[in-house]
């Protein structure tokens, strides 16, 4: 299982000291939104480009944007390993996917929770990872919709893509997460919102290990 924290909940006057307590994190996820695709406006490249100077850790970056394609090869830059692209804003997922691998990042496609996995089924072949929302996106601090868990299920019964969880993850679901085939957790605010962000990251591990075996 993989632990990735989004800074996007981070006090963004120090975003580096917050960087920095999450050291203990498999990797960051940096949440770009347009305020088209959702109505929030967040960061875009330098921001991206300035967590990159300040940690080793591998880079997610979620795409909350339309016309994906216009900036994906931006943010395909030094440390950013994975870019997620929603499948609501993408009508071709194989083309986006064959053009960040061009790019040289993995490619992820994200699901809204009322978006289907049916919906890009025909091309997960193409894909390195379906992050599936258990919020909808556009802000941190949300409520975990349980109801998503189903459809990890039926993407890990479905193929063997890494399945990404991201939306209201904490400590109370990383165990259902994990039995439901996650690969990857993303949480932001249950992590930032501790003064203690390496231990709440070490709780979610011990949690996914138990519940996996
Ligand atoms: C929501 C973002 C999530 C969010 C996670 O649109 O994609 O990555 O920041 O933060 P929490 O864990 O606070 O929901
Ligand atoms: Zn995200």
């Amino acid at each position: 299982m993989e632990i990735a924290v989004s800074v996007l909940s981070a006090d963004f006057s120090v975003l580096g000291e917050a960087v920095d307590r999450v050291a203990a994190a498999d990797r960051i996820h940096l949440d770009v939104m347009d305020g088209h695709f959702v109505p929030a406006i967040s960061f875009g490249s330098p921001v991206v480009e300035a967590v990159d100077d300040r940690t080793d850790q591998p880079l997610d970056v979620h795409l909350m944007v339309d016309r994906p394609l216009a900036h994906a090869d931006r943010f395909a830059e030094r440390g950013v390993e994975t870019v997620t692209v929603h499948a609501e804003a993408c009508p071709d997922v194989r083309r986006v996917a064959t053009r960040l691998g061009e790019a040289g990042v993995d490619a992820g496609v994200a699901l809204n929770p009322e978006t289907p996995f049916s919906v890009i089924e025909h091309a997960v072949d193409a894909l390195d990872r379906v992050l599936v929302m258990a919020v909808t996106p556009g802000a941190g601090g949300q409520p975990f919709q349980r109801a998503v868990l189903e459809k990890v299920r039926r993407i890990d019964e479905a193929c063997d893509v890494e399945i990404g969880v991201d939306g209201g993850v904490g400590p109370a679901n990383v165990a259902d997460c994990a039995e439901a085939g996650a690969d990857l957790l993303v949480s932001g605010t249950a992590v930032l919102g501790s003064e203690d962000c390496a231990s709440v990251i070490r709780t979610m591990r011990r949690r996914t290990e138990r519940r996996i075996q």
